[in-house]
C-alpha cells in the first residue's frame, strides 16, 4: 500500500506486533457499509464518477458474501480489515477501487467502524438483559409468596419473599438497560468520517450524506476529536462494567443458594457440573465463571482508559488496541447474560428449606417489637429492648427461632405480650405485614411484576 516510499518489506516481528487483522476482521460488516456510504456520497459530490461508484458497490457486496460464507482469504501482511477489503476490491474492479480512498483515511474509517459496532453491541447487548429480565419475572411471580430469610451482612435479618428478592435484580437491570441505551446513542452521534487522517480534506465531500447514510446523528463537529476519540467505547464498557457487576451477584447467590449447606435450590443438570472425583457433586460452574468474568470486564475498562489515558492528540497506534479489549468485554458479557438467564429458567427453589432457615435466627423480632409499639403504644426503642431481653430469653432455652417460644415465658419479660402478639411471628405474616411501597409483602410483589410485565411489553411495542 505504500511501496512508493519503501525498498524493503517489513520485518516479520513487525508485521506481527502491527497486523491487527485477526481481531478487526470483526468489523467487516460496518467497514463495507462505511466504504458503501463514502462512495456513494464521492459520487455525489462528483469527486468520482456515477459508474465508479457503482462498481465499488458491487464489488463491495461480493465481498460481504465471501466473508459471511467464510471463502475470504485474510492477509496479514495486508494489516487490518480496511486495507484487506480495500486490496481485494482493487484485485476484482481494478481502477475504481484505488479511488475508494480519496478524501478518507484509515483514521476516520476505523473510528466509524467502530463507533458503528459499538451501538450495535449496545443494542444487543440491551436485548440480552431485557431476555434476563423476563425469565426473572417469571420465577418472581411464581414464587411471590415463598419465604426466605432475608439478610444483612449475611446474617439472617428478616423474612421476605424469593419473589421480591428476585425483584430487585429486575429494577439493576433496566437501569442496566438505561446506561446501554445511552452509550448506544453517544456511540451513534457525530460520524467521523470525512476527518481523514486528522485535519479533514480539501476535497468537497458531503459529510451530512455520509452521516446521515450511517446512521449518525450528523457528522462530528472536529476532526481531531473525530479520529482521536474512544470515549463511546470507554462508556460502552463502563456500562457493562456496571451490569456486571449485578450479574455477579446473583451469580454469587446461586452459589450460595445451590450449596448443600444453605440448600436453598437446585440448578438443573444442564448448568450443572461433575466432579471427576467425587461423585456427589454437582457444581455451579457458570455461576463461579460469572463472578470471574465479571472483574475481567472490568479489567478490559481499566485497559481501555489507560490506552486512552495521556495519549496525545491525534491518532496513534495504541488506539488499535482498543478493540480487542472491547470485543473482549462485549463477549464475556453476552456469556454471562445468557448463562444466567439459562440458570434462573431452570433453577428449582426448595420452599421448606427457605422458610425453616427464614425462621431461624429470630428474624421476626423486629414483627414483636412493632407490635409492642402500635398495640400497646410503647416506644419503638423501649419496644426494641423488651424483645431483645425475649431473644435472650429463648436463645437461653434453645429455641432458634421467637415462634417456638410459649407465651408464659415472653410474659415474664413483659406481661403486655399477648396472643395476639405471638400470633404475628409466624414468618407468613412478618412478610405480609411489610406491604409498604417497594415492600416484601406477596401482594406488593405480584403488583410489581404486572407493573414490569406492562413496562417491558411498552418497550417491545416501541421497538417493534
Ligand atoms: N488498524 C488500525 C486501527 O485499528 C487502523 C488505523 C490505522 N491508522 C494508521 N495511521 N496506521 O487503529
Amino acid at each position: 500500500m505504500w511501496g512508493g516510499r519503501f525498498a524493503a518489506k517489513p520485518d516479520t516481528v513487525m508485521q506481527a506486533i502491527n497486523a491487527s487483522i485477526g481481531v478487526d476482521k470483526r468489523l467487516w460488516r460496518e467497514d463495507i457499509e462505511g466504504s458503501k456510504a463514502h462512495a456513494a456520497m464521492l459520487a455525489a459530490c462528483g469527486i468520482i464518477t456515477r459508474d465508479e461508484a457503482d462498481k465499488i458497490h458491487e464489488g463491495l457486496e461480493a465481498i460481504a458474501l465471501d466473508i459471511a460464507s467464510g471463502r475470504f482469504v485474510f492477509d496479514e501482511a495486508l494489516e487490518d480489515i480496511h486495507l484487506n477489503i480495500e486490496a481485494r476490491l482493487t484485485d476484482m474492479i481494478g481502477e475504481p477501487g484505488r479511488r475508494l480512498h480519496t478524501a478518507r483515511s484509515r483514521n476516520d474509517q476505523v473510528a466509524t467502524d467502530f463507533k458503528l459496532w459499538t451501538a450495535r453491541a449496545c443494542d444487543a447487548a440491551g436485548d440480552a438483559l431485557s431476555a434476563l429480565q423476563q425469565v426473572l419475572l417469571d420465577r418472581a411471580e411464581e414464587h411471590a409468596d415463598w419465604v426466605m430469610p432475608g439478610f444483612t451482612h449475611l446474617q439472617t435479618a428478616m423474612p421476605i419473599t424469593l419473589g421480591h428478592h428476585l425483584l430487585a435484580y429486575v429494577e439493576m437491570l433496566d437501569r442496566d438497560a438505561m446506561r446501554l441505551a445511552a452509550a448506544a446513542s453517544m456511540a451513534r452521534e457525530g460520524c467521523p468520517l470525512g476527518a481523514a487522517a486528522l485535519a479533514g480534506t480539501g476535497f468537497p465531500i458531503d459529510r451530512g450524506m455520509t452521516a446521515k447514510l450511517l446512521g449518525f446523528d450528523g457528522p462530528a463537529g472536529n476532526s481531531l476529536d473525530a479520529v482521536s476519540s474512544r470515549d463511546f467505547a470507554l462508556q460502552a464498557v463502563s456500562v457493562l462494567a456496571i451490569c456486571a457487576t449485578h450479574l455477579s451477584r446473583l451469580a454469587e447467590e446461586i452459589v450460595l443458594w445451590t450449596s448443600p449447606q444453605f440448600g436453598f435450590a437446585r440448578l438443573s443438570d444442564a448448568w450443572s457440573t461433575g466432579s471427576s472425583i467425587m461423585p456427589q457433586k454437582r457444581n455451579p460452574d457458570a455461576a463461579e465463571l460469572i463472578r470471574a468474568k465479571a472483574s475481567r470486564i472490568a479489567a478490559d475498562f481499566q485497559a481501555l482508559a489507560s490506552i486512552v489515558n495521556a495519549l496525545p492528540l491525534a491518532y496513534a497506534k495504541d488506539l488499535q488496541e482498543d478493540k480487542a479489549l472491547t470485543f473482549s468485554a462485549f463477549d464475556s458479557f453476552d456469556l454471562c447474560a445468557a448463562a444466567l438467564r439459562g440458570m434462573m429458567q431452570t433453577i428449582r427453589f426448595n420452599r421448606q428449606t427457605m422458610a425453616l432457615a427464614a425462621e431461624k435466627g429470630f428474624s421476626t423480632a423486629t414483627e414483636l417489637a412493632d407490635w409492642l409499639v402500635r398495640a400497646a403504644g410503647i416506644a419503638f426503642r423501649d419496644a426494641h429492648h423488651i424483645v431483645g431481653a425475649c431473644v435472650k430469653k429463648a436463645e437461653a432455652l434453645g429455641h432458634e427461632s421467637l415462634s417456638s417460644m410459649a407465651l408464659s415465658e415472653f410474659q415474664t419479660i413483659d406481661p403486655r405480650i399477648n396472643a395476639e402478639a405471638v400470633a404475628q411471628l409466624s414468618v407468613d405474616k412478618a412478610v405480609e405485614a411489610r406491604d409498604s411501597l417497594g415492600g416484601t409483602a406477596p401482594q406488593r410483589v405480584r403488583e410489581a411484576v404486572q407493573r414490569w410485565r406492562a413496562a417491558l411489553g411498552a418497550l417491545d411495542e416501541e421497538e417493534a
